[in-house]
């Protein structure tokens, strides 16, 4: 039994990033993980392998699509999808051993095992058990049941079977046109998958700028994807090497029935708290299964705080980073912070989706008087040579004040470039600070000041 000033019960981006900060700031600190690796759902079986296959299947679009009008002919490649495995595999390890070098680094002892708290002040992990003084649960979340769909991880699978598929299917159900949905679906059609979206509500992505939305699924049809929207999954029925999906037109109530090779289910994501003995321990909950935490996250029991996806907000990488560093803050007697209103939101297909603060919807829902800045990227240089024009940057802007409320944009690095807003709005800025900055000349950066000089006088390229 060793003591520590702070053990973390999971290594994903929140436990990882807490665990460094802890002992950045001096504090004794074990980080327990279950897995063969370190790096949590993101790096292993989340953000990572998701993005190595979208970047691969995206160079084959290219390849098919845009090079012989650059002048570059010749055979498209063709897709060896083992070595494609092979590659996504690779980046993985590189990253979790990378997470395993900085524990090093940083002296933080790497508990491996399942863990558990028998008691407030202790962590058990094998027949072992710890003293903590603080104890943060970073235990994160899993693929939500969908009832009538028994997931096999072969034909009906979660994120995590479709990143492992043995061969690339010729047809493809998703249910859910959620962010896995469509970046996933967008891998497989892109490899040559029939790919066909059946989604409950009548538009993709819930929660986005109502014409973000539109435009992002106009695009992803463009790109062969098919959508059945409006449409209740009752059941999926299995063999060893296909499915049917049942589903139910809300409109009509109306029963249908699709084949597919492989049925991906993504219809979200749950708060994973197996095992940890919250219940004995009396760590409140809330209706929705997550661990109930205050401003400092901590729970109702002292020294037990919890972070990322296993508490409320969204489930993001960045999000339970943030709260990762907070936490380790607020543990070493700091102030801590998260600002909630400026979190972005990527969703890394072809083009890119890209949101930060308030939606169009919710400033009409809140009464506000703002006004909008837009700019298509059709009028950006950069876009056009790059065959990137499709898609738009959107700034939301308070009209008395001008202060930025909200962007939205869809179209090449929107990931990238919505950090510039975000750090405007950090700092409280408003649409003219931005316009008034100077952007370099040709990049895609130039379409977000575009947008801003949309909000004021208009823009010039337009
Ligand atoms: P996790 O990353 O889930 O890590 C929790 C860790 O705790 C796990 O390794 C688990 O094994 C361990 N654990 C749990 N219980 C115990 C226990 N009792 N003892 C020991 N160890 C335990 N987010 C983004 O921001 N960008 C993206 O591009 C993105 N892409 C995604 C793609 C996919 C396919 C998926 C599924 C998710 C994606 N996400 C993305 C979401 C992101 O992965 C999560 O928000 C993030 O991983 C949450 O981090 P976390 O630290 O809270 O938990
Ligand atoms: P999601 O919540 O984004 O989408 C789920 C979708 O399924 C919704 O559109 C919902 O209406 C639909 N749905 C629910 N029940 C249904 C039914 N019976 N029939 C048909 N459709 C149904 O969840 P998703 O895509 O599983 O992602 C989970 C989490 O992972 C998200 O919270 C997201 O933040 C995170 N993630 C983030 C990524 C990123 O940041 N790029 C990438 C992948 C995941």
């Amino acid at each position: 039994m060793a003591n520590y000033d702070v053990i973390i019960i999971g290594s994903g981006p929140g436990g990882y990033v807490c665990a460094i900060r802890c002992a950045q700031l001096g504090l004794k600190v074990a980080c327990v993980e279950g897995r063969e690796t370190l790096g949590g759902t993101c790096l292993n079986v989340g953000c990572i392998p998701s993005k190595a296959l979208l970047h691969a299947s995206h160079m084959l679009h290219e390849a098919e699509h845009n090079f012989a009008a650059m002048g570059l002919k010749g055979k498209s490649p063709s897709v060896d999808w083992k070595q494609m495995l092979a590659y996504k595999e690779k980046t993985i390890g590189q990253n979790t051993s990378g997470i395993e070098f900085l524990f090093k680094k940083n002296k933080i002892d790497w508990l491996k095992g399942w863990g558990s708290i028998p008691e407030a002040g202790k962590v058990k992990v094998g027949d072992d058990v710890h003293g903590a003084k603080n104890i943060i649960i970073a235990s994160g979340s899993e693929p939500a049941s969908l009832p009538g769909v028994e997931v096999d991880e072969k034909v009906v699978v979660t994120s995590t079977g479709a990143l492992e598929l043995g061969k690339v299917p010729k047809k493809m159900v998703v249910i859910g046109a959620g962010v896995i949905g469509l970046e996933l679906g967008s891998v497989y059609a892109r490899l040559g998958s029939e790919v066909t979206v059946v989604e409950f509500l009548d538009v993709v992505t819930p929660g986005m700028d109502a014409e973000i939305q539109k435009t992002f699924q106009r695009t992803l049809k463009k790109q062969g994807l098919t959508f059945v929207m409006g449409a209740a999954v009752q059941k999926t029925d299995a063999s060893k090497t296909k499915a049917k999906v049942t589903y139910k037109l809300r409109k009509d109530d109306s029963e249908h029935v699709i084949d597919a090779d492989v049925v991906l289910v993504a219809t979200g994501r749950k708060p994973y708290t197996e095992g940890l003995g919250l219940d004995a321990v009396g760590v409140k909950m809330t209706e929705r299964g997550q661990i109930a935490v205050n401003g400092k996250w901590e729970t109702n029991v002292p020294g037990i705080y919890a972070i990322g996806d296993v508490i409320e907000g969204p489930m993001l990488a960045h999000k339970a980073e943030d709260e990762g560093m907070a936490a380790a803050e607020q543990v070493a007697g700091k102030h801590g912070h998260v600002n909630y209103g400026v979190i972005p939101g990527v969703i890394y297909t072809h083009p890119e989706v890209a949101n930060v603060g308030a939606t169009e919807e919710e400033l009409k829902e809140q009464g506000r008087n703002y006004k909008v800045g837009k700019f298509s990227f059709m009028g950006n240089g950069r876009a056009k040579a790059n065959f990137a024009g499709d898609g738009f940057v959107k700034i939301l802007a308070d009209k008395d004040t001008d202060r930025i409320l909200g962007a939205h944009i869809i179209g090449p690095a929107a990931g990238d470039l919505i950090h510039e807003i975000c750090v405007a709005m950090e700092f409280g800025a408003s649409a003219e600070d931005l316009a008034m900055t100077c952007h370099a000349h040709p990049t895609y950066s130039e379409a977000v000041r575009e947008a801003a000089l949309a909000c004021g006088d208009g823009p010039i390229h337009m």
